[in-house]
């Protein structure tokens, strides 16, 4: 019997009792009725293939091909490891972020599976920016809802090496977003602002940019509007990268982290 128990009063639900390599079709839609509502879903104890994992991937979209990471996929899976000779982003702090905000259409949805884990840190956070729109007094929220902001492509996070980082700053990669987006299947307001890519609140003098974004970054990671998941092997997380950001704390590299990764497009990314 699949029960939903939910992991935190800001977001997120664990799914029990199914199996993801067999789900039969009204599991399936319970599964997607429960991500539109909950934002994020765990599932535990899943042993999955990276062929299984791409498959349930594809229930929520196509897969991502924006970008170097996403284009290497091929149309299936990366590795996010400190130990794999392919692995990408796979050491170190993370600060709250969307992922690809530095696009016009940022993917809708990111898949962790748990592989190796730290045993110290590298616990992955999730905040929930429409909850934390909902909550802000509102002389801030009159300052933000016009405004618009540039994030650039954050290639000093991503830890390539110098040739790499050439390269990549070389392409100038950046998108405009309204500060408070709209979710493109709910409508619901959500954060365009994170504490990783943004380059300016357009408008504004660099140090009242600065500051806007540390007071809408302050309540999107407010404690209580952030759920931490502590990583066990055979995990596997999914999320709306838009009504949510993440962030991933620190950890020593001595110790082994593999996750196993999809990234799913929005339904507007261009087919290249
Ligand atoms: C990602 C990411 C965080 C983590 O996959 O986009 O930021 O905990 N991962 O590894
Ligand atoms: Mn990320």
């Amino acid at each position: 019997m699949m029960t939903l128990v939910p992991l935190s009063p800001a977001l997120g639900v664990e799914v029990r009792g199914v199996d993801l390599r067999r789900l039969s079709e009204g599991e399936t839609e319970i599964v997607l009725r429960a991500f539109r509502a909950f934002h994020l879903l765990l599932f535990r104890d899943q042993t999955l293939d990276e062929a299984g994992q791409v498959r349930f991937a594809r229930l929520f979209g196509r897969i991502s091909r924006q970008g170097a990471i996403q284009k290497a996929s091929g149309g299936g899976a990366t590795y996010v490891s400190n130990m794999r000779g392919d692995g990408t982003f796979g050491e170190g702090e993370l600060l709250f972020h969307s992922d690809q905000c530095y696009y016009d259409h940022p993917m809708k949805a990111i898949m962790l599976y748990g592989i190796e884990v730290a045993q110290d840190g590298g616990e992955t956070l999730f905040a929930n920016t429409t909850r934390a729109y909902a909550r802000m007094p509102e002389g801030l929220k009159r300052r933000i809802d016009r405004a618009s902001v540039r994030h650039h492509f954050d290639y000093g996070a991503l830890h390539y090496g110098e040739t790499k980082r050439a390269e990549v700053e070389a392409l100038k990669i950046s998108a405009i977003h309204r500060v408070v987006g709209r979710h493109p299947e709910t409508g619901a307001p959500i954060l365009m602002v994170n504490a990783q890519t943004v380059d300016r609140i357009l408008d504004l003098a660099p140090a009242e940019s600065a500051a806007l974004v540390g007071e809408i970054n302050a309540h999107i990671a407010a404690p209580d509007n952030v759920y931490r998941h502590t990583w066990r092997p055979n995990d596997l997380v999914v999320w709306d990268n838009l009504s949510l950001q993440h962030a991933r704390t620190d950890f020593a590299n001595s110790q082994r982290r593999t996750l196993r990764r999809c990234a799913i497009a929005h339904d507007l990314e261009p087919a290249d």
